[in-house]
């Protein structure tokens, strides 16, 4: 009886135990799946990430200006450069930019471009990519590439190619995705050791879509680009047909010419991402103000050198239209501007192909930074930007390297929305202010697209 007794408790207890391990079990799989998926989604990464505002340091930790200032007197700077991009020029074509002796440039494009697309740069070559497109913007094409080393035939061509054409740089790093910082890097030191008389350079990827008219007219006033090209309803009218109801969005906007405020503010309202000189002086309500100051943390010396550099204050919105068309920016302006995230975050999924550790970069957000496929720099931000990147510790993605290292030369990059990153869906009548438009990898396309557009005249 006992015994029985015994074997029927130590059944239940064993059962019992079971049962309760089973639930344990359960319990710690699922928390431990938990952790697991959490971590994955780098939510445990989130929280060791350090506030980007009142932390932001990124080495050479410390104050530059005086090196960079030493660095571009060529003088021997106090503290030794912590980063630089020491390759070699394999072809330098050092008379690109020499030519003509006595004439200075207003225009330089510098094309990252793979090493075998040949094609695109062939497209490139005949259509935005001409030299000569306007007799009173001198400008220059160029085009920089890696190495192949492995692979004569490839080699052989591009030299082929670069014979012909006087076109191509190379420099002797490999050409590969993730080794576009030191490309772009290169691209910087040549362009100031061989090419440093321009007024404005052109960054661009190889599959881009430029109109260098609207290049052009925005260099002359990127603060109201495109707005005061824009024409009443009326003048549109006469295409009335052929415009589809898509494109009308910009008309609409500006039916209202002489009503600045309601037309900016329009406009203002659509942007994703606040464009500052704008806001600022057009849109002066405190509390709106405040929220935006918040939001980005720019420092207050930055937000008025801007607002001097673009001069946009209301008496710019007292000129005519012609007078805002014969606006010249002056020589000394740091411009570095392209379509612009103020404030990203980081990627911290395992899965990301922007995956990046903390140990890479601690914060929860990124400086404000310029998307790599096109932007443009004036020659003063040109140099300020190559000698700080001197003391910017090296990132593996190139736009993001480029809003560090203007972080740290207090440059804010200026957005324009007409700088498209994505492809900007195409009519003929939707790309009349477009400036660039990412997605034109298809030779074929760009050139129809161009040509379409030049008749237009809006390339
Ligand atoms: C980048 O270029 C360097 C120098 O040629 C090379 O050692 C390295 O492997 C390249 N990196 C990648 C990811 O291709
Ligand atoms: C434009 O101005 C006219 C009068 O000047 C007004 O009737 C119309 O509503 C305005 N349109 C917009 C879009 O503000
Ligand atoms: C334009 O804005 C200014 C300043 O905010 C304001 O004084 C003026 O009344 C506005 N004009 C119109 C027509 O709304
Ligand atoms: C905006 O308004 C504030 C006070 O309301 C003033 O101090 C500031 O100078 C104004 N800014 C501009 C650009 O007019
Ligand atoms: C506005 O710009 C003009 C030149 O465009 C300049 O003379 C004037 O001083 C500026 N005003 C302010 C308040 O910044
Ligand atoms: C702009 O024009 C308005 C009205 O015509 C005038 O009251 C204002 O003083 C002008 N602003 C500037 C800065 O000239």
């Amino acid at each position: 009886m006992y015994l029985l007794e015994c074997c029927f408790l130590r059944f239940y207890l064993q059962r019992c135990r079971h049962a309760i391990s089973r639930v344990k079990l359960g319990y710690v799989l699922y928390f431990f799946g938990m952790i697991a998926l959490l971590e994955f989604f780098g939510a445990f990464v989130h929280l060791f990430e350090v506030t980007y505002d009142e932390n932001f340091v990124y080495p050479y930790e410390g104050n530059i200006h005086e090196f960079v200032n030493a660095l571009r007197r060529n003088e021997k700077p106090e503290v030794e450069p912590i980063n630089e991009y020491k390759y070699a020029f394999v072809l330098k074509q050092p008379q690109k930019c020499k030519e003509d002796a006595d004439h200075t440039l207003r225009l330089v494009y510098i094309i990252k471009s793979a090493i075998e697309n040949f094609d695109r740069r062939t497209a490139i070559r005949n259509s935005w990519g001409i030299e000569k497109r306007f007799f009173d913007v001198p400008a220059r094409t160029i085009f920089i590439v890696g190495m192949h080393p492995d692979d004569k035939e490839i080699e052989a061509k591009l030299k082929l190619e670069a014979t012909i054409y006087k076109d191509i740089i190379q420099a002797d790093f490999i050409d590969s995705y993730y080794n576009n910082t030191i490309k772009t890097m290169m691209s910087f030191k040549w362009l100031v050791k061989y090419c440093s008389n321009s007024k404005f350079y052109m960054f661009v990827d190889d599959d881009m879509y430029v109109s260098v008219k609207n290049v052009a007219t925005f260099i002359r006033n990127p603060a109201n680009y495109p707005f005061y090209l824009m024409e009443s309803r009326k003048v549109y009218s006469a295409h009335k047909r052929e415009i589809k109801q898509s494109d009308l969005m910009d008309y609409k906007a500006v039916s209202n010419f002489s009503n600045e405020n309601a037309t900016f503010n329009l406009k203002i309202n659509k942007m994703p991402f606040k464009s500052f000189a704008i806001y600022e002086s057009i849109n002066n309500n405190s509390k709106k103000d405040n929220v935006y100051k918040k939001q980005d943390g720019i420092n207050e010396n930055l937000r008025i050198e801007n607002r001097q550099l673009f001069k946009l204050n209301t008496s710019v919105l007292n000129r005519t239209k012609r007078q805002l068309f014969d606006f010249e920016l002056p020589d000394d302006i740091r411009l570095f501007a392209g379509f612009v995230f103020m404030r990203s975050a980081p990627h911290r999924h395992k899965f990301s192909k922007w995956y990046v550790s903390l140990k890479e970069y601690p914060y929860h957000l990124w400086p404000p930074y310029v998307t790599a496929g096109a932007y443009i720099l004036s020659r003063q931000a040109l140099l300020d930007l190559y000698y700080t990147s001197f003391y910017t510790k090296h990132f593996r993605f190139d736009d993001i390297f480029l809003g560090l290292v203007a972080k740290k030369a207090d440059i804010l990059p200026f957005h324009c929305e007409e700088f498209h990153f994505y492809k900007k869906a195409y009519t003929k009548y939707s790309y009349k202010y477009v400036i660039t438009s990412h997605g034109y990898g298809d030779p074929n396309e760009l050139l129809q697209v161009w040509n379409e557009q030049k008749a237009l005249g809006n390339a």
